[in-house]
């Protein structure tokens, strides 16, 4: 009898695409951009497309393959590219990939990238998930923002998406804007409620090293609040809750089954692919990165040459600890039986009123309390 020894091909699950080009660059935001330069793209899609043929090469050499359930297109600003840019992009990748098991594809846009034809154009190319950074809805917010659209144009943006046939959106908002009042905060939270997005990311401003908001902070131009934000973060969990929004994350909200699944599997640990520049990947103890530069990124490729810039070792304690710092943030939490080397750190922290477990004993959760310090509690487990 003839036996043949069957080798496991293992799935790599998870794909991220960067598009660094922006409209306009927002002054507060420390992602990896630039402002769109159009004769750069056509050669930035190639260089994509190449990529992509290059580390599914590399993954069948380790007898892995690509064949994703999530898709997540970031950056940047994705929909700054044209209705026809996105058709060679997303329609090369579609040629190339295997997405028989594709649940979710997320795509980010600017209100001021959004038109009728490009958003039924993606959704036909079959994009089911879009992200928009509306950020505020007051104008003298977005102003400060130097944000490159109207609130009128992110109301008129969403309707078209929702004419395109989008069913699952998510709204990005930003609280802790200098000058914003409580109130204005209140009046963006319930006017992006009574829109009715399935997904709600609420983010605490962050001064990014790097960025004039940071520059402009240094300088004591603005403050940070940390108390007044505290309140914001608890305001906005309760608000968003009571309109029927999970805070199944720190910072984001879902109706029932809404979850960003490819942030899920992230924030789970599993492993992912990333194409472009600055782009992260991580696939059992490797994870690196794309180079930060958009020109160098395209002469790389184009040469046939890596375009990894940055390569780190992790092993099975540190992606570990990963897991625990970032399960710690989504309503799930850790389950016990992984934090008992920490037991006493647990129990500390327990005391604090920082952690709880859950009803059946199983998992271990940030309380409120908790929820305010996440990133230090989440330094107990590393190392
Ligand atoms: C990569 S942007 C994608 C959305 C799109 N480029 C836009 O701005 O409309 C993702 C989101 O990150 C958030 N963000 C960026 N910089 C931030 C900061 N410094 N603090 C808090 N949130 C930030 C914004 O809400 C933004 O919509
Ligand atoms: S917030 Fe969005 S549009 Fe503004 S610079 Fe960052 S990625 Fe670009």
């Amino acid at each position: 009898m003839i036996s043949s020894a069957v080798v496991a091909t293992a799935a790599v699950e998870h794909l991220y695409v960067h598009i660094p080009f922006c409209p306009k660059v927002c002054p507060y935001c420390a992602f990896y951009k630039e402002a769109s330069e159009r004769n750069k793209t056509q050669a930035f899609l190639e260089a994509v497309l190449r990529e992509l043929t290059m580390q599914t090469a590399m993954l069948a050499a380790e007898n892995r393959v690509l064949r994703p359930r999530t898709i997540f297109f970031g950056g940047g600003t994705p929909s700054a590219l044209s209705t026809a840019q996105l058709e060679f992009l997303l329609g090369g990748l579609r040629a190339a990939l295997d997405l028989s098991q594709l649940v979710e594809w997320t795509l980010e846009m600017n209100p001021a990238t959004v038109s009728l034809e490009k958003a039924r154009a993606l959704r036909a190319l079959g994009v089911n998930r879009i992200s928009m950074g509306v950020q505020s809805w007051e104008p003298e917010l977005l102003l400060t923002l130097g944000r490159v659209h109207t609130a009128g144009q992110a109301r008129r943006s969403y309707e078209i998406l929702r004419e395109a046939g989008f069913e699952n959106i998510n709204l990005d908002l930003i609280f802790g804007i200098p000058g914003q009042s409580p109130a204005q905060w209140q009046r963006s939270l319930e006017r992006t409620i009574q829109l009715g997005p399935e997904h709600i990311s609420a983010y605490n401003l962050t001064y990014e090293e790097d960025t004039e908001f940071f520059r402009r902070f240094s300088r004591g131009e603005f403050i940070q609040d940390d108390e007044a934000d505290a309140a914001l973060f608890e305001f906005t969990t309760d608000t968003l809750q009571a309109a029927g929004y999970a805070a199944y994350e720190i910072s984001n909200f879902a109706r029932p089954g809404r979850e960003c699944a490819h942030n899920l599997a992230y924030w789970q640990g599993a492993d992912y692919l990333g194409l472009g520049p600055s782009a992260f990947s991580t696939i059992g103890e490797r994870r690196w990165a794309g180079v930060r530069d958009t020109a160098a990124y395209i002469a790389r490729i184009a040469a046939g040459e890596s375009a990894t810039d940055f390569r780190e070792h992790v092993p099975p304690a540190t992606r570990l600890a990963e897991r625990i710092a970032f399960g710690l943030r989504t309503n799930r939490g850790v389950a016990l039986e992984t934090l008992t080397p920490w037991r006493d750190d647990v129990a500390a922290h327990q005391e604090h009123g920082l952690l709880a477990t859950s009803a059946d004993g199983r998992r271990v959760l940030l309380t409120r309390k908790g929820r305010l310090v996440a990133d230090a509690v989440a330094l107990t487990f590393v190392g």
